[in-house]
C-alpha cells in the first residue's frame, strides 16, 4: 500500500522542486504534482511522505525527485524553421571561415533537439564544402534523459514527428523501417562525435562554460516552466555566453523579456545579439 497524498505533501513537493530546480508549479498544477508523487512513491517504495521530504531536504533521492518532476516532451526538428534558419541564414557564411563553430542546446531532454542541430551542422558542412570545426554542447538537469540522449537510439512515429526532407538524414542516422509509420533512428558516430552531454541546472549561479561564447544558443520550451523573474536570470546568464552577432532561438511561447533592447528580432522567436 502506498501512502495517500494530502495537500501538505503537495505543497512540500511544490516548494522543494522550486528550490532545487527552479520549476514553478502553481496551484493549477496540483494534480500533476500528485501524479508525479504517486509514480515516485511506487518507484522508490515511499511509505511516509514526511520522512521522504525530510530526507530530500538533506539530499536523499534528490536526483530521482528532479527526474520525476521535469517535463521532457521533445521531437526531432521541432519548430523546424529554426533549423532552416541555421542552414540558410547563418551557416553559408559562417562555415566559410575557419573559426570553430559552437552551439549550446540548453534543456536538451532526450536528445532529439541536439541531434537535429548536429545533423544540420554536418549537412551544412557537406553542402557548403566546409572544413570548419563544429560542435554542440547539450545540457539538462535530468540525468535520465541525458542517459537516453547519450545512447542516441530512437523509435519514431513519423505521423507524430514528421521528418524534414531538405536534409539527408541517412548520412547521420542508421534508419530502419519498423512499420508503415514507425522507424528506428540510431545516431551514427559522425554525429555523436560532435556532441557532448552534461548535467547542468539552468538556475545555478555559475554556468560551466568558463568564459566561452557560443555562436548559437537554443533555449526552447523550458523557460515556460519558470517564474518570470527566474526566466530573466536564466536568459541573462545564457546571453552572456552568446557571441555578439550570435543567434538565440526561443520556443514559440517564450519571450526575450528584459533583453529586448540588446537583440534584433527576426520573427519566429529568432533573436540576434547586437549589444552586450
Ligand atoms: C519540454 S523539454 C524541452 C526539450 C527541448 N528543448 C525542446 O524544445 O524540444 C524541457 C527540458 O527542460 C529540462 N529542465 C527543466 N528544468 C531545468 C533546469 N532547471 N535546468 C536545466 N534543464 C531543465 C527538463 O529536464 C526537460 O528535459
Amino acid at each position: 500500500m502506498h501512502p495517500t497524498i494530502n495537500l501538505e505533501d503537495i505543497n512540500q513537493a511544490r516548494e522543494l522542486i522550486y528550490k532545487i530546480a527552479g520549476l514553478y508549479m502553481p496551484q493549477n498544477k496540483d494534480s500533476t504534482i500528485k501524479n508525479r508523487l504517486d509514480k515516485l512513491s511506487r518507484e522508490l517504495n515511499i511509505k511516509d511522505y514526511s520522512e521522504f521530504f525530510m530526507g530530500l531536504k538533506h539530499g536523499k533521492f534528490k536526483q530521482e525527485f528532479i527526474n520525476a518532476f521535469t517535463t521532457n516532451k521533445t521531437d526531432f526538428f521541432r519548430e523546424g524553421f529554426h533549423f532552416e534558419d541555421m542552414m540558410n541564414r547563418i551557416l553559408p557564411h559562417r562555415l566559410q571561415d575557419n573559426e570553430p563553430f559552437e552551439v549550446l542546446c540548453a534543456a536538451s531532454s532526450t536528445g532529439e533537439e541536439p541531434y537535429s542541430i548536429a545533423a544540420t551542422l554536418l549537412f551544412a558542412k557537406e553542402i557548403y564544402h566546409s572544413n570548419t570545426q563544429v560542435s554542440v554542447q547539450a545540457i539538462d538537469i535530468d540525468t535520465f534523459v541525458l542517459e537516453v540522449a547519450r545512447v542516441g537510439n530512437y523509435i519514431i512515429d513519423t505521423n507524430l514527428n514528421p521528418l524534414p526532407t531538405w536534409i539527408e538524414l541517412k548520412n547521420y542516422f542508421d534508419i530502419t523501417r519498423l512499420s508503415e509509420h514507425k522507424i528506428r533512428m540510431q545516431a551514427k558516430q559522425n554525429l555523436k562525435k560532435i556532441l557532448t552531454f552534461k548535467q547542468h541546472n539552468l538556475c545555478a549561479h555559475v554556468y560551466p562554460f568558463s568564459g566561452k561564447k557560443f555562436d548559437i544558443i537554443f533555449c526552447r520550451n523550458v523557460l515556460i516552466y519558470f517564474k518570470v523573474e527566474d526566466q530573466e536570470q536564466i536568459l541573462s546568464k545564457l546571453f552572456s555566453h552568446l557571441k555578439l552577432g550570435g543567434t538565440l532561438y526561443l520556443g514559440h511561447s517564450e519571450s526575450i523579456l528584459g533583453l529586448a533592447s540588446k537583440v534584433d528580432r527576426l520573427g519566429q522567436n529568432i533573436f540576434i545579439k547586437v549589444a552586450e
